[in-house]
């Protein structure tokens, strides 16, 4: 013991005697008065504990069996005034951290982070306000309780959590990690966690301090990125992939419909030079000649045709008004579907780049009508609302549920989508089950029309 020590103990020890004589409260004043001063003079709780012993060993082991557990009764009494300033600076010294970690958490990031303070030995865990508020509770509503954070982590992300810690523990690599949390309310955010442990010289972790942040939104325009570049990347496959079924189709269709026919007409022909020779007859009798005619004709209408459905001729010749027009009727025709039009044809002046872009997408909105709708009702909209173009289909069929619209192989919504895109515009779906299909491209109309001839 230190001879200051020794001195206290002393003192306490004189205390102790005038309290087991008088009971006197002025005496435990003296107690505490002592502990003040320990305190003062930088003595711990393990001196204040050596002093107790000192007294035990000198008041208490020395008294007749009979008088023990009194005099064991009031050395707790004194006992524990010597130790009141201990406990009181104790206090004072949590309310400096709370302090402390207000100042951190501003340092920190304002208001966005949430600290948490866990001592791995005990596993005695604390939480800030502000990081129970990241998971949507009241300080008063979530426990300092690390299972009360680590149950609410998604299914998915515990092990990694998990992962990450113990190589932290083990060998000290940092500690930094994303994962979603369940909150009150049960929804998940995603929030990154970063911490750093403290080992005592013997290598074991005896406290670990760190943060947490929000990162939901930045999460969610990461995945927004991701999301588009996946569709880029399928759209492009899949432009590829119909180009080769456009080229197949064609190779087809010129094999079996013009091949057919030019071999019906060869045929024909070939007939007519081995056919016996009639000297009263004239060379080609209007039968025989009909017939090539009519073979001839019959090539004429496979050609157009193919060529058409290729690129409608209307659409380059006369705009794609005309082209529209042609299309909604022919549609009308083939499934019986009314279509209304209002269509401000004489003040939209489409250029070359837009016409294709503003028929396909009319023709893609009407196939899905017949596909998909059930309609017996379309409003087909093409309208000068400056300084836009708006393109609307609306029909009044079936309609669909969100998700159903995002289907791995639907690529005409968003083929649409993209054609909107490129004319600088944008593409807006409304729909619900039953309540029809309702698509609006908004097109400026800087880039649909032909730019004015320069002066
Ligand atoms: N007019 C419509 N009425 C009801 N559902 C539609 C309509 N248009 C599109 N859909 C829904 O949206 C999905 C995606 O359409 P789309 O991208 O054109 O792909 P696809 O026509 O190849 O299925 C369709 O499968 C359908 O479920
Ligand atoms: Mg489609």
């Amino acid at each position: 013991m230190t001879t200051r020590l020794e001195e206290l103990t002393d003192e306490y020890i004189s205390v102790l005697i005038s309290y087991f004589d008088t009971h006197d409260e002025a005496a435990l004043t003296f107690a505490y008065e002592l502990g003040r001063r320990a305190l003062s003079e930088g003595l711990g709780v393990l001196d204040m504990a050596a002093l107790h012993r000192a007294a035990v060993g000198a008041l208490v082991l020395p008294a007749p069996p009979v008088d023990q557990p009194r005099f064991a009764d009031a050395l707790l009494t004194c006992f524990n005034e010597l130790l009141a300033p201990f406990e009181i600076s104790l206090h004072g010294y949590r309310a400096a951290l709370a302090a402390s970690e207000e100042r951190f958490q501003l340092a920190v990031s304002g208001s966005t982070a949430g600290l948490w303070d866990w001592n791995p030995q005990t596993d005695e865990m604390y939480f800030s306000p502000h990081f129970k508020g990241i998971m949507g509770y009241a300080d008063h509503e979530l426990a300092n309780e690390r299972l009360g954070h680590v149950n609410a982590i998604h299914p998915d992300d515990v092990a990694r959590v998990t992962q990450s810690l113990d190589a932290h523990l083990e060998r000290r690599d940092t500690y930094n990690v994303e994962y979603r949390i369940r909150t009150k309310s049960g929804e998940f955010r995603w929030i990154q966690s970063r911490g750093q442990a403290l080992w005592s010289p013997s290598g074991a972790p005896y406290r670990m301090v760190g943060w947490i942040m929000d990162i939901t939104d930045r999460k969610r325009d990461e995945e927004a990125l991701r999301i588009s570049r996946e569709e880029l990347r399928r759209l492009s496959a899949h432009i590829q992939q119909i180009r080769e079924e456009e080229k197949a189709r064609i190779a087809r269709e010129l094999h079996d419909d013009l091949g057919q026919q030019l071999t019906a007409l060869k045929m024909a022909v070939t007939l007519l030079e081995h056919r016996k020779p009639d000297p009263s007859a004239p060379a080609l009798s209007r039968d025989e000649l009909d017939g090539i005619y009519g073979l001839i004709d019959q090539l004429i209408d496979s050609v157009r045709r193919i060529a058409s459905d290729l690129r409608p001729v209307m659409l380059d010749d006369l705009g794609p008004i005309p082209a529209i027009e042609w299309l909604a009727n022919e549609f009308s025709a083939r499934y019986n579907v009314r279509v209304i039009r209002h269509i401000d044809a004489e003040t939209i002046t489409f250029n070359q780049a837009s016409r294709i872009e503003v028929f396909r997408m009319v023709q893609e909105a009407l196939t899905n009508v017949a596909r998909h709708s059930g309609a017996t009702e379309v409003v087909l909209d093409i309208i000068r609302d400056e300084p836009n173009c708006i393109l609307r289909i609306v029909d009044n069929g079936r309609g669909a549920a969100r998700e159903g619209r995002r289907g791995r192989h639907s690529f005409g919504l968003l083929g649409m989508r993209e054609r909107a895109m490129l004319l600088g515009g944008e593409l807006e779906i409304r729909t619900a089950p039953g309540a029809g299909f309702a698509l609006t491209a908004t097109l400026p109309l800087s880039a649909v029309e032909d730019k004015a001839p320069p002066e």
